[in-house]
């Protein structure tokens, strides 16, 4: 979990510099639809294993999911339309911070739970 949140990472700011330096929208919806690959791939693991281990939250984990999706569509249909006009950075601003919230709080919510019959590891 934590390696595909280091590659979304990562598909994030390879988009975010594209927007900084204020690429056209072709070349923005391009890092655009590769993030939104890996994010479907993650959050269909997650949503599995969520599933698999009887996760109580699931419902509302799920919903955050499928909102960031949508939101994100309509995001590269506006990007799309607008092909010859520069891309509103601030449309995209959203993006950063709902990743970073959604891994900090829900997905280490969900990790925490997944762990929690583990013995812990001395490592010493
Ligand atoms: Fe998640
Ligand atoms: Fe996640």
């Amino acid at each position: 979990m934590d390696h595909d949140h280091q590659e979304l990472v990562v598909c994030y700011n390879a988009l975010a510099v594209l927007i900084n330096e204020g690429e056209a929208a072709p070349a923005v919806n391009g890092a655009l639809a590769r993030l939104v690959d890996h994010t479907k791939k993650h959050f269909q693991q997650e949503e599995a294993l969520m599933e698999r281990e009887g996760y109580p939250e699931q419902a509302s984990h799920n919903a955050e999911h499928r909102m960031l999706l949508n939101l994100v569509a309509v995001l590269a249909e506006r990007t799309q339309q607008a092909s010859d006009q520069p891309v509103n950075v601030n449309r995209f601003a959203f993006l950063g911070s709902w990743l970073r919230n959604h891994i900090l709080d829900a997905d280490k919510d969900l990790a925490q739970f997944v762990l929690r019959f583990q013995p812990a590891i001395c490592r010493t």
